[in-house]
């Protein structure tokens, strides 16, 4: 049994879709929040998963904060680490502690649009695609072995919040699909990528209309 610890900040509706796979061979061991007041730390609490606050405002330098963070996921003894909404820049030192065993999403086909604002950025660009990407996480900011990633269309008629609408629903099938691999032992990383395995398991392309007639 595979022990995973999912960190997040906000409403975690990414941690509730892990959490409902009910992924075989892995346990969520401990949902654990930078926000006390995370809408997602609740809603693990009522599941009787261990759900731990840890306000970041509580300690005076970053690195302070990531030790007591790392003291907190290790009490857990985690095989993986889930990055699900975390919304933190993390240290050199604490990226390097869980290297190879912490998955991040993020909402853009990586590399392109790494940071925030990513589907307004999107729209700016008039790509035609847009979608969502689970990696390793490195010391670099959303960057790091892509896992899997899945893409929507984007519609003429798109604003950032049905973008973002389209691209959630995917990331709540792509990473429960992804820790179950990882889990499962299914993936490696080989000179710094992780093969792709079957396609089927790496890519999601959402069907939908090109335009709303
Ligand atoms: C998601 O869009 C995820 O890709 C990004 O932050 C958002 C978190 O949403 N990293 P939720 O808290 O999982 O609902």
């Amino acid at each position: 049994m595979k022990n995973i610890v999912i960190l997040i900040s906000g409403r975690g509706s990414n941690m509730q879709a892990i959490v409902e796979a009910k992924l075989p061979g892995a346990r969520i061991a401990a949902v654990i929040s930078n926000r006390p007041d995370a809408a997602g730390l609740a809603w693990a609490a009522e599941r009787g998963i261990a759900a731990v606050a840890l306000d970041h405002k509580a300690y005076a330098s970053r690195e302070d904060f990531d030790a007591a963070l790392a003291a907190a996921i290790d009490a857990h003894s985690p095989d993986l680490v889930v990055l699900a909404g975390f919304m933190r820049i993390l240290t050199a030192g604490f990226t390097r502690r869980y290297e190879g065993r912490m998955l991040n999403i993020h909402p853009s086909l990586l590399p392109a649009f790494p940071g925030l604002h990513t589907h307004e950025r999107a729209l700016e660009m008039g790509c035609k695609l847009a979608g969502c990407t689970v990696h390793f996480v490195t010391a670099e900011l959303d960057h790091g072995p892509i896992v899997a990633q899945g893409a929507v269309n984007v519609l003429d008629d798109d604003t950032p919040d049905s973008l973002a609408a389209r691209v959630l629903k995917l990331e709540h099938r792509l990473y429960p699909e992804a820790v179950r691999r990882f889990a499962a032992g299914e993936i490696a990383i080989v000179n710094g990528k992780v093969a792709s395995g079957p396609a089927a398991a790496s890519c999601l392309l959402a069907p939908e209309p090109l335009s709303h007639a």
